[in-house]
């Protein structure tokens, strides 16, 4: 068993276990992947100071996301397609998710649906809702997750329509993979994966595969996409979502101080920091970023956190010194499922919380809400400066 240290070992095995498709469908941003690169790359312009003689005994990177207890900053991203880097991809990770004491959030493009995932675990976790021109639809995802006892409902905002993916465009992405010659051949290097597939739970999009009717292709990602999602969502139907809900509710996909405004008039309890993990506008800001100018505007009045780029422990600390109150991982838990399983999304989250607690403490700081912008040295204009 190789020994694990970083989340780039658990993406070296997950390269060679998972199949090219999902491979690439994880590890790809949108057009040039300008964004997709510099949402990572951004985050080494912000240094640390280091700190020294200060009592570092007693430490605890325990904290709240929207009231909720986690054992650390961090919740689990939704993923689609997560059942396909593993079988049974969604339950392994929101088990890990539990056991570790960090929130899960599942997908509506997941592979496992809200009933498998509810059934396998036994605390809540967060339903990520994307909204559909059959508003019939979107009621009954809703109100699945309800009886799910789902403890907040993540509505995604910046994917109404795709951007586009040149890699899964070529590789003919779809759940269950379509057997073409170039998927085979690659399959026949997959066993592992492939024997653990033939016993999984389920190979399509479980939340939508016997919920939904006239999909003309129900497993093809870009073409559901295309042919279901609302191009017409604006804030007043956010709002109704809301209400409809009644319950928390998280916005992902803001990274505008004007959006984040908007969010705040809905009555957010969360907004996400995200570009969807560089998969949608290439040429956008990355996430860290967008950060400070979205905290002065709502940062006293709504909870703010990020996603995009998180690959490490030392990530989230800056995240969470600039002053977001919770990270989202997508790809560094899929690393540990397609390459370990449950084991793997358990050892990524280890090797955050390790990298998190003792960067933590040689910045001289013992508690999560002790940190702030002191601990970090931001370059002079981070966020640019734009001409007007
Ligand atoms: C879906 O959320 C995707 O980014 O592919």
């Amino acid at each position: 068993m190789p020994v694990i240290t970083c989340i780039d070992d658990l993406k070296r095995i997950y390269e060679r276990r998972v199949p090219r498709m999902f491979y690439d469908y994880a590890e790809s941003g949108s057009w040039t992947e300008q964004t997709f690169r510099e949402n990572s790359s951004d985050f080494d312009d912000i240094y640390l100071r280091q700190r020294v003689a200060v009592d570092m005994s007693g430490r605890s990177t325990a904290s709240q996301m929207i009231g909720q207890d986690v054992s650390m900053p961090v919740a689990l991203a939704p993923v689609g397609l997560t059942g396909m880097q593993c079988a049974d991809g969604e339950i392994k990770a929101a088990r890990a998710a539990e056991k570790f004491g960090v929130p899960f959030t599942l997908s509506t493009m997941s592979i496992n649906s809200i009933e498998d995932v509810a059934e396998a675990t036994t605390k809540p976790f967060w339903f990520q809702l994307y909204t559909m021109r059959d508003t019939d639809y979107v009621s009954r995802l809703i109100e699945r997750a309800r009886a799910a006892n789902c403890s907040a409902l993540v509505i995604t905002l910046d994917l109404q329509i795709l951007g586009q993916r040149h890699k899964d465009l070529k590789n003919g992405l779809s759940a269950p993979p379509k057997l073409t010659a170039k998927t085979i051949a690659n399959l026949m290097t997959k066993w592992s994966w492939g024997i653990e597939m033939l016993g999984a739970k389920r190979r399509n999009f479980g939340n939508i595969v016997g919920h939904v009717d006239g999909i003309s292709d129900a497993a093809n990602l870009g073409a559901w996409t295309a042919e279901q999602f609302d191009p017409t969502l604006d804030w007043d139907k956010i709002a109704k979502i809301k209400e409809q809900w009644g319950g928390k509710v998280i916005l992902k996909g803001i990274l505008d101080a004007e959006d984040a405004k908007m969010a705040l008039k809905v009555g957010a309890d969360a907004i996400i920091v995200s570009n969807h993990g560089g998969r949608q506008l290439d040429g956008a800001l990355s996430s860290i970023r967008a950060l400070p100018s979205i905290l002065e505007a709502v940062g006293d009045q709504v909870e703010v956190h990020l996603d995009s780029g998180i690959r490490s422990g030392q990530d989230v600390l800056k995240a969470v010194a600039m002053g977001a109150q919770g990270t989202y991982i997508g790809r560094a838990f899929v690393y540990g499922l397609g390459a370990m399983g449950q084991k793997g999304v358990e050892t990524a989250l280890e090797v955050i919380h390790k990298e998190l607690d003792v960067s933590m403490a040689l910045c001289g700081r013992q508690k999560v809400s002790d940190l702030d912008r002191d601990i970090l040295l931001i370059p002079e204009n981070f966020e640019g400066r734009w001409q007007s």
